[in-house]
């Protein structure tokens, strides 16, 4: 028995069959266990003998069984590094990684040029007053021009804003000219109650900015906007200037950028003009600046708002709004900026 199992016991080559060997020999039904359950049936010389030699069997066999698992175990350890062994010089899987947003991009873009310029970067409230809004924006209430901004309205004072004008205030109010003019941009999220489509977007974004000193012209505002068009289009985009109101400038303009996204007649984005408008800007009404308490018979300047949602989409030839809304990777991927 001792031989034949010892024997067995070295010829198996998994853990399973090595535990099924255990269960034969040792186990409640097994060989040595009928030995010495039958221990009752000998006499008391036999006992002690037979008893010994069981266990001593018994002893062996569990002996060759933990031997013969070292084994095993060895033996599957040194299988599994074999197999697992690797290789570090194959190339890596590449890791996909995020990119800013075409959006931000653009706003960065904008904002590095205009710092470079020595405008300051100021951030202001989304959910704003309607006082802010409106009312310092020289819009008062019931004024027509509150439709041209159909309003998100959260109670009758607060609102989702329209516009980063309600920005101009906020840092006129602040601004101490004693200490030297000021210029600053204002990016932000604005909303509006507009029916999504190609164009129209109920969130989009807007750059304000902002001038005021003394002896600030219009020619001011011209040049400053055509270094803003060349440097995000180039220099061979063609912009175009129109008049137009502003409860908040005057005189007030809108400025068009020729479109070569779609190009031409049949294009959604340029509504077949050829043209999109990009920018509203204007000379600061003097309302405004009396509202915040600068005295407009000796400051005065320029504002504008810029839709950088517009700019990108002409710059890219993106034609819906609301791709930049709708967080499919496979569209923002394409922004991959160089790492
Ligand atoms: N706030 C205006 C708009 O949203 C844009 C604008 C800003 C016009 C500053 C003039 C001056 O349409």
């Amino acid at each position: 028995l001792r031989q034949k199992g010892v024997q067995d016991i070295n010829e198996t080559d998994s853990q399973k069959q090595l535990n099924e060997i255990r269960v034969k020999l040792l186990g409640k039904k097994g060989p040595i266990t009928e030995v010495l359950r039958g221990m009752k049936d000998l006499t008391p010389d036999e006992r002690p003998k037979v008893g010994a030699f069981a266990n001593e069997i018994k002893q062996d066999i569990a002996q060759a069984i933990e031997t013969r698992l070292t084994e095993l175990n060895k033996v599957a350890l040194q299988h599994r590094l074999q197999h697992e062994t690797i290789d570090v010089t194959l190339p890596g899987q590449p890791v996909k990684t995020g990119t800013p947003h075409i959006l931000n991009q653009m706003i960065d873009d904008i904002e590095e040029l205009f710092v470079g310029l020595g405008y300051q970067v100021i951030d202001g409230p989304e959910v704003e007053t309607d006082h802010y809004n409106f009312e310092m924006m020289n819009i008062p209430k019931n004024h027509p021009a509150r439709d041209m901004q159909d309003t998100f309205y959260i109670t009758n004072e607060l609102l989702m804003r329209t516009q980063t004008s309600p920005n101009q205030a906020r840092t006129l109010e602040k601004h101490d000219f004693s200490k030297g003019p000021l210029k600053m941009i204002s990016p932000g999220r604005v909303y509006r109650r507009d029916n999504d489509d190609a164009t129209h977007s109920h969130q989009f974004t807007q750059i304000e900015g902002l001038v005021i000193d003394k002896h600030v012209t219009m020619a001011d505002l011209k040049g400053t906007l055509e270094v803003l068009a060349k440097h995000v289009f180039g220099e061979e985009r063609k912009i175009r200037l129109r008049p137009s109101y502003f409860p908040f400038t005057e005189p007030s303009i809108e400025v068009d950028i020729s479109c070569f996204a779609c190009g031409g007649s049949g294009c959604k984005v340029c509504k077949y003009t050829g043209w999109i408008e990009v920018l509203g800007a204007g000379m600061v009404h003097p309302n405004v600046l009396k509202n915040v308490g600068v005295d407009p018979d000796v400051y005065g300047g320029f504002a504008f708002g810029l839709g950088p949602d517009r700019f990108a989409m002409l710059k890219y030839g993106i034609n819906d709004i609301r791709q930049f809304y709708q967080n499919d990777l496979r569209f923002l991927h394409q922004f991959q900026q160089e790492a």
